[in-house]
């Protein structure tokens, strides 16, 4: 059940990125076929083909979030990453997928005890658009989240820049690349 939920969504984020048309307006008629608004204050739409991306890295949180999640960056965010370049160069965009973190009970019957741990239903997904005139109250960077495809409050879209302020020493980006 849970996994038939996640296939469903992510088949609705793939129809959306097939469709958005990245950091640019989309007129509302688009939007609405893409079951994907532009977020508040940025006026940022899922990117296309944004699950396509690279990875740059996974991590755990724990805590209230209990999620899996994985960094990707489009073909300018990789290259920045690989060659270290910073600031990030305008058209870099970092996406941030989350699922749950759950046992897996097949897994776990081949090791005999709890230790498969995978991905369960999605959260949600976050974005980082680098545009250094468009953004440049907040760092040269434009920030969006979307649950199930659909753009999330003003009021959490207040809270990014501020949060992301302490990995300055990195252009606002916590995540390197991994080894
Ligand atoms: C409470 C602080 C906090 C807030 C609020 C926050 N972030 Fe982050 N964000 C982080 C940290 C820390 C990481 C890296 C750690 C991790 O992913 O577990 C991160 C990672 C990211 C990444 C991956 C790139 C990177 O910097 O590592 C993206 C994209 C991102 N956040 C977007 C957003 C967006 C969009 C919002 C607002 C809707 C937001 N964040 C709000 C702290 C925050």
């Amino acid at each position: 059940m849970r996994r038939h939920a996640a296939v469903q969504a992510l088949g609705g984020l793939c129809f959306c990125a097939a469709i958005a048309v990245g950091a640019l307006p989309v007129n509302r008629s688009t939007a609405q076929n893409a079951g994907s608004e532009a977020a508040p204050i940025y006026g940022i739409t899922i990117p296309a083909g944004y699950r396509e991306w690279s990875l740059i890295n996974v991590a755990r949180e724990a805590g209230d979030l209990d999620d899996l999640r994985a960094v990707l960056g489009n073909a300018i965010a990789v290259k920045a990453f690989q060659d270290g370049t910073l600031p990030f160069p305008d058209g870099a965009i970092i996406a941030r997928l989350a699922w749950k973190y759950v046992p897996s009970p097949e897994n776990n019957a081949v090791f005999g005890r709890l230790q498969s741990f995978v991905t369960g239903a999605p959260t949600n997904i976050e974005f980082m658009v680098k545009d250094s005139k468009k953004y440049a109250k907040t760092g040269g960077w434009g920030f969006a989240q979307f649950t199930n495809g659909k753009p999330d409050s003003e009021a959490l879209h207040q809270t990014c820049f501020g949060c992301h302020q302490p990995a300055t020493g990195h252009d606002l980006v916590f995540t390197q690349s991994a080894r």
